[in-house]
């Protein structure tokens, strides 16, 4: 009589490992293919906005201290997302290995500034403000010179970062 019981014991015992042995394995599979797709969906927001460099052409291209307007898209993604925008730029370059480049927003209040050509400086319509070759300001109510795009030179050709950095 005691056989039997100790036997249907040892028999629910095993069932029941069984079961968890079933159910761990299950849930270890479950976890591995699940992370991929957590990682998938979560990892964007994790990243941080990401502002891609832009080329804005070979430096050969731009006359020496007659700056020039250029105009690019500029592709930026934040999370899910991937904007694009046209931007533009002030390249004003000094010799083949030295290049300004500014954000073509005025310091005092954004306005759009252009290049006098005969003046040989950079006016802001909005409230006059003008700024020499260099961005430095000259005249008007600008607090500070213009911002610049990080400007790199690789190859002969130029790229930026377009976004602006305050200079004192
Ligand atoms: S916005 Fe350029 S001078 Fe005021």
């Amino acid at each position: 009589m005691s056989e039997v019981i100790q036997g249907a014991g040892d028999s629910v015992d095993r069932r029941e490992w069984l079961a968890r042995c079933f159910w761990s394995i299950i849930t270890l599979v479950g976890l591995g293919l699940a992370a991929p797709l957590v990682g998938y969906f979560l990892g964007p927001l994790l990243r941080r906005r990401e502002t891609l460099r832009v080329r804005l052409g070979a430096v050969s291209d731009f006359q020496a201290n007659q700056p020039q307007k250029v105009e690019f898209v500029l592709r930026q993604r934040d999370g899910w997302v991937t904007e694009e925008g046209r931007h533009a730029a002030w390249v004003v370059k000094r010799s083949t290995d030295d290049v300004l480049v500014f954000d073509p927003r005025c310091t005092h209040l954004g306005c759009a500034y252009h290049w006098q050509v005969k003046e040989n400086r950079f006016l802001c319509p909005c409230h006059d403000g003008l700024y020499d070759i260099d961005g430095r300001v000259i005249g008007g109510p600008p607090p500070r010179p213009l911002d610049v795009y990080p400007a790199t030179i690789e190859g002969g050709e130029l790229f930026v970062v377009p976004l602006a950095q305050r200079r004192s």
